[in-house]
């Protein structure tokens, strides 16, 4: 099963067509790196699997129904129940807790406050942030920012988690802690597709996809010895 389908993806700015004919699927499950030069289309090309940004040609499927990108409601909700984004500024409130940051998503869904709290503590637990629950954004680290966002993006269960360099602002040990949690959930069934232009990175997962002037030039399965 397909969670995200795109046929023939044209995406112009102006005079500028960025996006040239992308046909792209992502199964059910499936761990997605994509790859390319800076400039290449990658940003634009996630926000439009994310429903963030309307193509101008082509289609968009999710979860097999056509999306129409006229249709401001349903967008919004297809975002915020199955779509879980993480960016490379993470835009967290600073003034906020981790705890209030990670259950605004579900408040909003109209969670009860209690069940968000609850979920919320388990996740900042899961991702080695237990004990930091009630500190504000700016009294953390790039690293512990990364994995509050991440925290926030899982926690109304979405089908697929969308992130746009989320390591690219955090060392080498830090990303690799941030990958090591994308491996985990994506054990436990989220799909994840996972725009960076570190190769180290996206050779972890299991599929490869590289863009060049707004193209695919290369999709292929990562072989593991
Ligand atoms: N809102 C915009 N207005 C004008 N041009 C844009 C806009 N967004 C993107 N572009 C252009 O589209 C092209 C692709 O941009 P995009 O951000 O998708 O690249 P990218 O592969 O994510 O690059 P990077 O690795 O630097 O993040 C670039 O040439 C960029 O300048
Ligand atoms: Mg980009």
């Amino acid at each position: 099963m397909k969670v995200i389908e795109l046929r023939g993806i044209r995406k112009s700015i102006g005079q500028e067509e960025i996006l040239k004919g992308i046909d792209l699927s992502v199964q059910v499950g499936e761990f997605l790196a994509i790859v390319g030069a800076s400039g290449s289309g990658k940003s634009s090309l996630l926000y439009i699997m994310g429903l963030l940004d309307k193509p101008t040609e082509g289609e968009v499927f999710f979860e097999g129904e056509r999306v129409d990108f006229s249709e401001e409601k349903r967008l919004s909700e297809l975002r915020n129940k199955k779509i879980g984004f993480v960016f490379q500024f993470h835009y967290l409130l600073p003034e906020f807790t981790l705890l209030e940051n990670v259950m605004l998503p579900a408040i909003k869904l109209g969670m009860k406050k209690d069940e968000a709290e609850e979920r919320a503590y388990e996740l900042l637990n899961s991702l080695g942030l237990g004990g930091k629950e009630r500190r504000r954004i700016y009294q953390i680290s790039g690293g512990e920012m990364q994995r509050v966002a991440i925290a926030r993006a899982l926690i109304n269960s979405p089908s697929a988690i969308l992130a746009d360099e989320p390591t690219g602002n955090l060392d080498s040990k830090n990303s690799q802690r941030v990958m090591e949690i994308f491996k985990e959930i994506n054990r436990r069934g989220t799909t994840i597709v996972m725009v960076t232009h570190e190769l180290e990175l996206a050779e972890q997962a299991q599929r490869l996809v590289e863009i060049k002037d707004g193209a695919v030039l290369s999709d292929r399965a990562i072989q593991r010895a």
